[in-house]
């Protein structure tokens, strides 16, 4: 059955593929251990070989670094830690003369308690800028106000001695969160987003997207169930129904007001709306009205294991609920990497890992919408096993336990081999690069059988097959079948979940095999395809 996409408009992002940049793991231009302007804007070219179209940067503001940049102290600034202004520029100017697409990372759910805002916020309880922020009494009889807690653990309220008062933080007691019922603190962001549009950048992925607005009368979250002190702060998160702190009606109003700011620069909008439960129905909310963000991540995707029905769920559900807004991504800087995640082995002693990314891959980039892929993705990276004493993430230092942390999938890029991978002439990179020779982009370069080859081919058809850009999807497989497959126009896409080899018979017509995760690509004389375990597969519809 087809889904109803009628007559949409193709925008520029419709035929791009993303890639996050967590800068401060890409490349080190000033030798001090940390990615940096410099070092991203000379490995822009990488990017544009590649076959990206859109870079994702992530916060790069002023920041004392508590959750690494997701704590901004000045929304219109660079941190020195990753260059200046003018090397913002060049690099914004460096990816436009590559043809590439820029955004960067707002984080509007909470600033530093650095910031201007909450300094004077907390200094002064009857000033103008209290309201920028939330403030409560102790609950009756003290203790805080609400049984709200931190994604990070722990309470989501820090009393503050002097003002006898609460504030809320959703992320660490360094991240106070803003008070987006503030009219004032709305304009502030209306000024920040036009800041870095004059900057030139192509567009936002914004942070939280989901938490902005909270109730304001701030009633307690029912409990699910109880919390034990085996669980880790996100198994903790899930044991309430966020009913009142995320996910609030006054979101979308949010973003309907941004439209109108971006719109005619022609900006995108792309908000990271993680709901726990991945409900999609909710997601869709974020971006169905056409008038809100352009398109919204949903993570499903990015947690689901290799499993036939958790992963025909994953994206029937979702594709049901948002035909054609939602964004897809491999991996990401707060998750475990798609070949650990997909390896039945911990740590991976084989490469099953890898060739179930990039099967998954081929399904990621057929599908509507927008697919990113994380730095390294395309190298087939695996997470890197950080010793607790290098342990960088906050959570994770603060529990010494690795798997609290996301160090793991943030390690530097592995640029060439050697003990810092061309990273940086540090000798003491921010977080260990530990790579094979292998695993670098140098090795793989110039191997046409490498994961980055393979990626790199799968990224221009991408591009290439315009059915992928804006084609209505009909499913050719139901979710009973191990094979997951579907025609978008003169193309179609399978991806084979069985532990054996299947069989799948192709739709009426004369196909061409365009791309294969295992195997040439080439003609095609038989009816029926069979799909090695696991294979993801493009095929186009010979015209005569
Ligand atoms: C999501 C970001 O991706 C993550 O890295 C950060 O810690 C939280 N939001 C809080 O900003």
């Amino acid at each position: 059955m087809g889904v109803d996409m009628a007559s949409p408009e193709l925008r520029w992002w419709d035929s791009e593929v993303g890639y996050e940049v967590y800068i401060r793991s890409f490349a080190d231009g000033n030798g001090d251990g940390v990615g940096d302007f410099v070092g991203l804007t000379e490995k822009l070219d990488y990017l544009a070989w590649l076959g990206v179209g859109i870079v994702w940067v992530t916060p790069f503001y002023p920041s004392p670094m508590r959750d690494f940049g997701y704590d901004v102290a000045d929304y219109v600034g660079v941190d020195p830690l990753f260059g200046t202004l003018e090397d913002f520029d060049v690099c914004v100017a460096e990816a436009h003369r590559l043809g590439l697409r820029l955004i960067i990372d707002l984080v509007p759910n909470h600033s530093s308690d650095q910031h201007p805002w909450f300094q004077a916020s907390q200094a002064d309880p009857d000033g103008s800028m209290r309201g920028y922020y939330h403030w409560r009494d102790p609950a009756l009889g003290g203790g805080p106000p609400n049984n709200w807690v931190s994604h990070f653990g722990g309470s989501a309220w820090t009393f503050h001695e002097a003002s006898e008062q609460y504030y809320l933080h959703l992320f660490l007691s360094e991240q106070p969160d803003l008070n987006w019922s503030n009219p004032n603190l709305v304009l502030e962001f209306d000024r920040v987003l036009e800041f870095w549009l004059d900057r030139d950048v192509d567009g936002f992925r914004i942070d939280v997207a989901q938490g902005l607005i909270k109730n304001m009368l701030m009633p307690d979250n029912p409990q699910l169930r109880p919390i034990t002190p085996d669980m880790t702060p996100r198994q903790a998160f899930v044991c309430f129904d966020h009913r009142y702190d995320l996910d609030q009606k006054g979101n979308t109003a949010i973003y309907r007001r941004w439209r109108s700011i971006v719109e005619p620069r022609d900006g995108l909008l792309l908000g990271e709306v993680y709901l726990r439960d991945n409900n999609p129905d909710k997601v869709s909310r974020y971006v169905a009205t056409q008038d809100g963000l352009h398109r919204a991540f949903y993570f499903a995707p990015m947690h689901t294991p290799w499993e036939p029905s958790a992963i025909w769920s994953t994206f029937r559900n979702a594709l049901d609920a948002a035909p054609r807004d939602l964004s897809w991504a491999v991996s990401s800087h707060d998750d475990p990497r798609a070949p650990s995640r997909f390896s039945p082995k911990q740590p991976a002693t084989d490469n099953i890992g890898q060739e179930r990314a990039l099967a998954y891959a081929v399904l990621l980039f057929a599908l509507p919408g927008l697919p990113f892929l994380y730095q390294g993705d395309e190298l087939g990276l695996v997470d890197v096993e950080v010793p607790i004493e290098q342990l960088r993430d906050p959570v994770a230092v603060r529990n010494q336990n690795p798997g609290d942390g996301r160090d793991g999938s943030r390690t530097p890029m592995p640029w060439e081999p050697g003990l810092t991978g061309g990273f940086t002439t540090s000798t003491e990179p921010w977080l260990p690069v530990s790579r094979s020779d292998a695993e670098t982009v140098a090795a793989q370069r110039d191997n046409p059988r490498s994961l980055l080859a393979k990626h790199r081919e799968l990224l221009a058809l991408r591009r290439e097959l315009s059915d992928l850009h804006g084609a209505e999807l009909e499913w050719i497989t139901g979710t009973d079948h191990l094979v997951i497959s579907f025609q978008r126009g003169d193309c179609m896409c399978a991806l084979n979940l069985a532990d054996t080899q299947t069989a799948l018979t192709l739709p009426p017509g004369k196909w061409r095999l365009a791309y294969s995760s295992k195997r040439q690509a080439g003609e095609m004389q038989e009816s029926s395809i069979q799909l090695d375990s696991p294979e993801g597969v493009l095929l186009v519809k010979a015209t005569s």
